[in-house]
């Protein structure tokens, strides 16, 4: 009962704040708690949202790169237009919305934000492989985008697999931390993994007819892959 009355209070208070500041939606605050945490977004940063409807982060990054930072949204579902900011209506997991992201950043993303979350199941493992589903997904999209040194944040439902992914980012990352921002619901099974340092070891090679030509991409791996 009391956890209940909590978790209410809680999704009260970033609803009112989200409507007072304008943003899209209560999960604007987690970015910016663990932006202010982590030091993730700076000027001039381009960056890829996945799972970016209906906006709330994308306005949070928008705002912390400026007027010279480069920032596109992905999600399933469209989202309303926002100034400066980029969208892209496609599935992450399909080789057409990779294709556009390639064009887009040609290598160069400095940061990959992904709060991607699967239809709800209501049962907790399904919802947890689902979701790490997602992540190896958005790990791909930093294996072809993400430039060294690259940040990365994202979202995974806990459970029993997360050490492997975890064991994924490590591969990749210099630094790989787990954090639940005060804006998560307290009983919620989310967190997210702040990863920084990208190595570029297991960087996949894309070749310019692979990107432009509406065909399979034939990737080849460079380095080792985990
Ligand atoms: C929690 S919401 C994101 C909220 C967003 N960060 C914000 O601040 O407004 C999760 C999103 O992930 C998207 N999503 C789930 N699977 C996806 C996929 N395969 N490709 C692209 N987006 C996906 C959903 O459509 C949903 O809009």
């Amino acid at each position: 009962m009391h956890e209940r009355w909590l978790e209410e209070r809680h999704h009260e208070h970033y609803y009112k704040l989200a409507k007072k500041l304008d943003y899209r939606s209560r999960a604007s605050f987690k970015l910016m708690q663990i932006d202010d945490r982590f030091n993730i977004l700076r000027e001039g940063d381009r960056v890829v949202d996945l799972g970016a409807a209906p906006g709330g982060w994308l306005q949070v990054a928008k705002e912390r790169v400026g007027e010279e930072g480069v920032v596109v949204g992905v999600d399933l579902r469209p989202i309303r237009p926002l100034e400066g900011v980029q969208t892209i209506v496609g599935d992450i997991t399909e080789d057409s919305t990779m294709r556009r992201l390639l064009e887009i950043f040609e290598g160069q993303a400095d940061v990959i934000l992904s709060d991607m979350a699967p239809n709800i199941a209501g049962h907790y493992s399904t919802d947890h492989a689902r979701s790490v589903n997602l992540c190896e997904y958005a790990v791909g999209v930093a294996d072809r985008i993400l430039k060294k040194e690259g940040r990365m944040v994202m979202k995974v439902f806990y459970g029993d697999m997360f050490n492997d992914l975890k064991r994924q980012l490590e591969a990749r990352f210099r630094s790989v931390k787990v954090h639940s921002p005060d804006a998560s619901r307290p009983t919620s099974s989310e967190m997210y993994v702040i990863c920084k340092g990208y190595f570029a070891r297991t960087r996949v090679k894309v070749a310019e007819d692979e990107v432009r030509e509406e065909r399979k991409p034939r990737f080849t791996v460079k380095g080792n892959l985990s």
